[in-house]
């Protein structure tokens, strides 16, 4: 008998890694608290997570959201951009980064990611570029922070904006600052695999107040600054978080510095037990700061050295051996049936609008980086780095065997 554990042997693991969400007693009391308060709505815990999360992003104001997705919404709207408008995307991300774009009306146009960065390719930015060009939306991916200095140049040179999606990228450094506003605005998540939760929530961090108070207004119903209660400014939403959620951030921000020195500990012994398996090739080595959030994990899988073994077979055997491995996306987001228009995809505006006075085909979009991660990458979920140096040694072990018997699994 093989032993491969997906052909009946004996598996590198059965104990399983650390659950998520983690609460303790902090949780069990602040919602405890928020309920016999009978304060539910968006009050003083909300003001408080937004201050002690911009502050520990480095950035000056923080507005809560209901989600990461209507943060990108709301940043985009109140950097002003609408109907006519381009905004740069990478196609390796969750589709939100893209669909938020579109949910403004405005239409998203791919530039490829950069081989071992996952992030956006500033000289791919730079291609994209058009006279209707308004913003650039850089994904932190996996936490890996992108080139920053790049982007803003080019953001500069053609009076773009950017908004960062850092919605991966809790306690992320650039060269000694946080991320989130390096930008003009950052949409962070908080929904539930996220690497602090509260269910579903986000957050929109600038440093512009302007930008601030018009996010706020967009976020609460187009009220306006210290105005009348049934006044309306702008065509704004309820897009409001509640004190129940601020309760449990306040709770898991209180962990997240801990909890990112423990993942990058985990990275860090990934790195090195991985390195030297032939097969795999490690991504994002160069620094770019201090702290990395590592919402994943991710390396990539060249299945020629691993006897022409096809990825999701590896995949497969890893997970036998009780390592929770997952392929990722499946293609780019412009292969998703909405932007390809075999779907209920926006069939008129923004995309065949006479007032775009373009007609968008992303059937002919090629991003051979992203679509090679998409083949390539393999992805380890935040959860398992907050395991032990023992657990990282067992995922290294389970790579190194199905590497080993790799002839077993053709
Ligand atoms: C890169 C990225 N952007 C945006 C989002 C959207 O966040 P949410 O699920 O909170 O709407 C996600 C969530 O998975 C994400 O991974």
């Amino acid at each position: 008998m093989s032993e491969l554990a997906v052909k009946g042997g004996k598996p590198v693991r059965t104990k399983s890694f650390p659950e998520w969400p983690m609460y303790d007693e902090c949780e069990e009391k602040a919602l405890l608290d928020v309920l016999r308060s009978r304060k539910w709505w968006y009050g003083e815990r909300v003001r408080e997570f937004e201050e002690k999360f911009a502050s520990y992003q480095d950035a000056r104001f923080g507005i809560t959201t209901t989600s990461g997705t209507t943060a990108l919404q709301i940043a985009l709207t109140a950097a002003g951009v609408g109907a006519g408008d381009e905004v740069i995307v990478p196609p390796y991300t969750f589709v939100a980064t893209a669909t938020a774009v579109l949910a403004v009306n405005a239409v998203p146009v791919f530039a490829d990611i950069g081989r071992d960065t996952l992030n956006l390719d500033p000289e791919a930015v730079r291609r994209a570029v058009t006279e209707k060009t308004k913003a650039i939306i850089p994904v932190h991916f996996a936490g890996y922070p992108a080139d920053m200095d790049e982007l803003k140049e080019i953001a500069q040179e053609h009076g773009l904006t950017i908004i960062e999606d850092a919605c991966h990228a809790w306690g992320t450094d650039y060269k000694g600052r946080k991320v989130g506003a390096i930008g003009s605005m950052g949409a962070f998540s908080f929904q539930a695999s996220k690497n602090i939760t509260s269910s579903e929530g986000g957050i929109i961090l600038t440093d512009d107040e302007e930008l601030a108070d018009l996010c706020r207004s967009y976020s609460n119903c187009g009220r306006g600054k210290d105005r009348p209660w049934y006044e309306h400014y702008i065509l704004g939403g309820n897009y409001r978080m509640t004190e129940f959620q601020a309760s449990i951030l306040l709770c898991q921000l209180a962990r997240l510095d801990d909890q990112v020195t423990r993942r990058m500990e985990s990275a860090k012994v990934l790195d090195e037990g991985l390195r030297e398996v032939e097969g795999i090739e490690l991504l994002q080595q160069e620094p770019k700061g201090k702290r990395r959030s590592y919402h994943l994990y991710c390396f990539r899988y060249v299945q020629e050295g691993f006897a022409g073994v096809p990825r999701e077979k590896f995949i497969e055997a890893l997970n036998a051996e009780g390592i929770p491995a997952a392929p990722g996306y499946p293609f780019p987001l412009y292969r998703n049936p909405l932007f390809e228009r075999r779907g209920q995809g926006p069939r008129y505006c923004p995309l065949s609008c006479p007032y775009y006075g373009k007609e968008v085909d992303y059937t002919k979009v090629r991003c051979p980086n992203a679509e090679q991660a998409c083949r390539e990458v393999v992805w380890l979920p935040q959860t398992v780095l907050l395991g032990s140096k023992e657990d990282m040694e067992d995922i290294v072990r389970a790579v190194r065997k199905v590497r080993e018997h790799a002839g077993e699994l053709q």
